[in-house]
C-alpha cells in the first residue's frame, strides 16, 4: 500500500527524503500522546491559498498546547513552498505536523522540547462532479470530543470514530450535535441555510475555526446573501433548506440527505450554487 507513495517527498526536521523513508522515534510524543499540533494548506496552481490564515491559526494551536513555534512564518513559506516545488501537480494540499518531540514517556512536558516537524503533499482533485451534482450524505451523531476543539490537534481519535461511524452508515460526514446544537464535521464545518439566509455557527471553543468557512463567509457578504452566526439547534439542521460542508480539501459541497432523508427536495440548492461558483472564481487560476 504504501508503494503508492513512491515518488512523494517529505520533510522531517530539515530533511527533505522520499516519504517512506522517513522515520521518526517510536517515544515521539505525536506517536505516543497524539501530543502535536498540524495544518492542511491546499495549494491552487502552485500558490498556497490562504497561507497566511493557516500560519496564525497554527500558531494558536501550537498557544492552545504550550508548545513554541519552531519557525517563523517566512521560514514556513519557504519550507512549504520547496515541498510544493519538489512535486509536479499544480493542485495539492500540504499536511504539516509538530509535536513535542522525543523524551521518555512521561505525561508532564519534557524539560528540554525538541520538536518534530514533518510534512507532505499530496495531489489535489476536484471533488467528482456528480457529488456537486447530486449532492453527499451525513447522518447526525453526538459530538464525543473535548471541549478545545478550536485547536487544530493531531489527537483526533474521536473525530476518527465519528467519520467512520457516518462511514458505516453509507455516509461521507457527520453532522456534531454538542447539547442540541451544531458544532461542525468530523473534518469539515457545516452551514445551513434557511429561507435564503446562511446560518453559521459561531467560531467558539467548540469548532475548528475553519478557514474555507472564513474565505465562505467572505464571499456570502460579496455576494449580499444574508448571513446569521449564531448557535443552530437540531431541529434546525433537521428542517433546513440547504446543509454545506466547507473545508480545505473539499472546499464547498452540498449535503442532500441526512439521516437517510432528502434534505429539503434533496437538490443541492441556489446559496450552494451561488457560494460554489463565487469560490471557484476566488481561487488563483
Ligand atoms: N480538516 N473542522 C474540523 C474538525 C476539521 O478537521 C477541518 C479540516 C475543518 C475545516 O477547516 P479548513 O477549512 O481550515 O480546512 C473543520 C482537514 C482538512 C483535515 O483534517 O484533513
Amino acid at each position: 500500500m504504501l508503494s503508492e507513495l513512491s515518488g512523494f517527498t517529505g520533510y522531517l526536521n530539515g530533511e527533505y527524503a522520499p516519504v517512506n523513508d522517513l522515520k521518526i522515534s517510536v517515544l515521539d510524543r505525536g506517536f505516543i500522546f497524539g501530543d502535536g499540533v498540524y495544518e492542511v494548506i491546499p495549494i491552487y496552481s502552485r500558490k498556497p491559498f490562504h497561507l497566511e490564515n493557516h500560519l496564525i491559526r497554527l500558531q494558536n494551536s501550537l498557544d492552545g498546547i504550550r508548545l513554541s513555534n519552531p519557525h517563523t512564518n517566512s521560514e514556513w513559506r519557504d519550507l512549504i513552498q520547496k515541498m510544493i516545488n519538489l512535486h509536479p501537480w499544480e493542485d495539492q494540499y500540504v499536511y504539516l505536523q509538530i509535536t513535542r518531540g522525543v523524551a521518555r514517556r512521561d505525561h508532564g512536558f519534557p524539560k528540554e522540547t525538541t520538536h518534530t516537524v514533518f510534512m507532505m503533499t499530496n495531489p489535489w482533485t476536484a471533488p467528482a462532479a456528480e457529488l456537486l451534482t447530486n449532492g453527499v450524505a451525513a447522518v447526525t451523531a453526538e459530538d464525543q470530543r473535548w471541549l478545545r476543539c478550536h485547536l487544530k490537534t493531531t489527537a483526533l481519535l474521536a473525530n476518527v470514530l465519528m467519520r467512520q461511524y457516518a462511514i458505516d452508515h453509507g455516509a461521507v460526514e457527520v453532522i456534531l450535535l454538542r447539547d442540541g446544537f451544531m458544532t461542525e464535521g468530523s473534518a469539515s464545518n457545516i452551514l445551513g441555510v434557511k429561507n435564503g439566509v446562511l446560518l453559521a455557527p459561531p467560531k467558539d471553543n467548540l469548532i475548528l475555526p475553519g478557514i474555507t468557512y472564513d474565505v465562505i463567509l467572505k464571499l456570502a457578504e460579496e455576494e449580499h446573501i444574508p448571513l446569521e452566526i449564531r448557535n443552530i439547534s437540531e431541529n434546525e439542521v433537521l428542517n433546513a433548506d440547504e446543509l454545506l460542508l466547507t473545508s480545505s480539501t473539499k472546499e464547498i459541497m452540498p449535503i442532500t440527505r441526512l439521516n437517510d432523508k432528502p434534505v429539503a427536495n434533496g437538490k443541492p440548492g441556489p446559496i450552494f450554487h451561488q457560494l460554489y461558483k463565487a469560490y471557484q472564481l476566488a481561487k488563483p487560476y
